[in-house]
């Protein structure tokens, strides 16, 4: 895919939708368009239920809700990319998941409920063009998109941190995928040309200027991954494990946030091996991030190359959430000319590499990937060529 065709889809989207929404649910409604994008993690990877810190930015791929009230308290829903309808019934007493893309719906339409939004009926026709599965958080553009339409519907509006709050606690407590908040954050706060470092215990956040010579370029193994429990929950109860463990030596630690590199190999051998690895790239990845961010600010890019390769090497080693194609992207990329530095993004196991190119080699530097890539597994990589972009926000004009 390349930028400019797929920035001339992006668009026609809210006209193409609000003419998909008129087809289901009839014309002469009032039909409001939301729309929030998905995110590339830069460095800070399984930091952020860890309480840690986190480098994402927004993309200019996003999830659109079309949404209009109705009468009765039913949740109607077109998905335009799965071409099927579905119903929920608000009042619905035992809603349970049913591993379906609805359940990021419904579970939003739950936990808005019980964060005390009275929710009316609504229609709804959704589209993405964020990839799904692919480690640019799909779910998050999905839960933030409906969430905001339903706000808007309901007449009430909510902090964008209690925003993704609500679409996080959706993901974990219905759909099941006990995630941290990073996706949530950053569909919510992106902003044009910025990363967002944020801390994910206090949720506060800075916006980190993009510097104008570099071009984020996401290469997709095509390998998708799966969320919902499976490896991830496991990671996330082994740092759970790790801090139970290293509480008997530090009482005051509440997460591995609050673990240093020197106070974990202190105690190393009191750990189980499995367990004091995965420790370890939390603890080392938090402080890469700080040091990425220092190297940021100094202009230093080719430390923070550095630093992606070896969050990259921690991610596969000590953290085992790489794949054999995530690694061939990221070798494929290596050594390239214009390359910053390339790392997996997301939680792994198939999804996204991200690599940080100069913007004069960008051209030449997928063509070579691609290609190397093909060569190796005759696998057709898809390359989003990105800059970061805007959070959610209400599509005005074009409908
Ligand atoms: C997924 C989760 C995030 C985060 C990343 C790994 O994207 O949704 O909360 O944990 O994995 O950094």
């Amino acid at each position: 895919m390349d930028k400019s065709s797929d920035q001339l889809r992006e668009v026609h989207v809210p006209h193409h939708l609000a003419g998909v929404f008129s087809s289901h649910f009839g014309a002469n409604q009032n039909v409001r368009i939301f729309r929030a994008p998905g995110r590339v993690n830069i460095i800070g990877e399984h930091t952020d239920y860890n309480d840690g810190f986190v480098l994402p930015a927004a993309i200019d791929l996003y999830t659109w809700a079309a949404i209009a009230p109705r009468s009765d308290r039913l949740l109607s829903i077109f998905s335009e990319n799965f071409g099927e309808s579905a119903e929920i019934d608000l009042d619905e007493r035992f809603p349970k998941s049913r591993d379906h893309w609805t359940d990021y719906v419904r579970g939003v339409a739950i936990m808005l409920q019980k964060a005390g939004v009275p929710l009316p009926g609504a229609s709804l026709a959704i589209y993405s063009s964020v990839p799904l599965g692919s480690g640019l958080s799909s779910s998050a553009a999905l839960e933030v998109s409906v969430a905001s339409a339903l706000l808007a519907v309901s007449g009430h509006t909510l902090p964008l941190p209690e925003v993704a709050r609500i679409c996080q606690r959706a993901e974990n407590e219905f759909v099941g995928a006990r995630v941290g908040i990073m996706d949530q954050i950053a569909s919510c706060v992106g902003a044009s040309d910025k990363a967002i470092l944020l801390d994910c215990r206090s949720l506060n956040y800075e916006l980190l200027p993009m510097p104008a010579g570099v071009t984020m370029v996401i290469c997709n193994t095509m390998v998708k991954h799966e969320h919902s429990g499976g490896e991830y929950n496991d990671r996330r109860a082994q740092c759970e494990e790790g801090v139970c463990n290293l509480k008997k030596y530090y009482p005051q630690i509440r997460a591995l946030r609050d673990v240093t590199l020197a106070q974990l190999e202190a105690h190393r051998t009191d750990l189980p091996e499995l367990i004091y690895r995965r420790c370890h790239h939390v603890v080392s990845e938090n402080e890469r991030v700080l040091q990425t961010v220092v190297a940021w600010h100094k202009g230093d890019w080719a430390q923070i190359g550095k630093l992606m390769a070896e969050s990259h090497v921690s991610l596969k080693r000590d953290y085992e959430v790489s794949s054999r194609e995530l690694d061939l992207l990221v070798e494929a990329a290596a050594g390239r000319s214009g390359l910053i530095g390339a790392r997996m993004t997301g939680g792994g196991f198939g999804g996204c590499t991200i690599n940080l190119v100069n913007n004069a080699s960008v051209a030449g530097f997928t063509d070579a990937v691609r290609e190397a890539y093909k060569n190796a597994l005759g696998i057709d990589a898809e390359i989003y060529v990105t800059t970061a972009g805007a959070g959610v926000s209400e599509v005005h004009g074009n409908a």
